[in-house]
């Protein structure tokens, strides 16, 4: 199962790299609630992916300032939006006991938000230069 697709490329390497993890961590819990798997294991999937999603939107909106990408404010809005979602669905199934029906939505929401997010925002990486140079440092004195 991949859901992986060209409309989703950003053209910049390693943030297509994090897009693709983010993917694959989203479909493997998938896989593990089909399976059948416990509540322990998915609360750690779900923290695993929470974790991941915090560095990734972080290293995106240093990398997406430090090439001036246009979308980098409404970029930055909308990771702070959804990693307050991302805390209170942590937060509602670990007080529910995880129900296996409410981590399958979960589990959808984020796919939908994170393929969305990547076309319409982070995708505006394409019009942006993939590596700038550094800017220049002050000359030694
Ligand atoms: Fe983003």
């Amino acid at each position: 199962m991949t859901t992986w697709n060209e409309d989703l490329e950003t053209g910049h390497p390693s943030i297509d790299e994090e897009h693709r993890e983010l993917i694959r961590q989203l479909e493997s819990l998938k896989v593990a609630v089909d399976a059948g798997a416990d509540r322990e294991h998915v609360t750690d999937l779900i923290v695993i992916l929470q974790r991941y999603a915090h560095g990734h939107f972080s290293r995106e909106e240093a990398h997406m300032a430090r090439v001036k990408c246009p979308a980098h404010h409404a970029n930055c809005m909308a990771h702070k939006e959804f990693s307050e979602r991302l805390d209170g669905w942590l937060e509602l199934l670990t007080r529910s006991g995880t129900p296996r029906s409410l981590v399958l939505d979960v589990q959808s929401e984020s796919m939908d938000w994170i393929r969305r997010h990547i076309t319409k925002i982070d995708c505006q990486l394409r019009h942006c230069a993939p590596v700038a140079p550094e800017p220049a440092g002050e000359p030694a004195m």
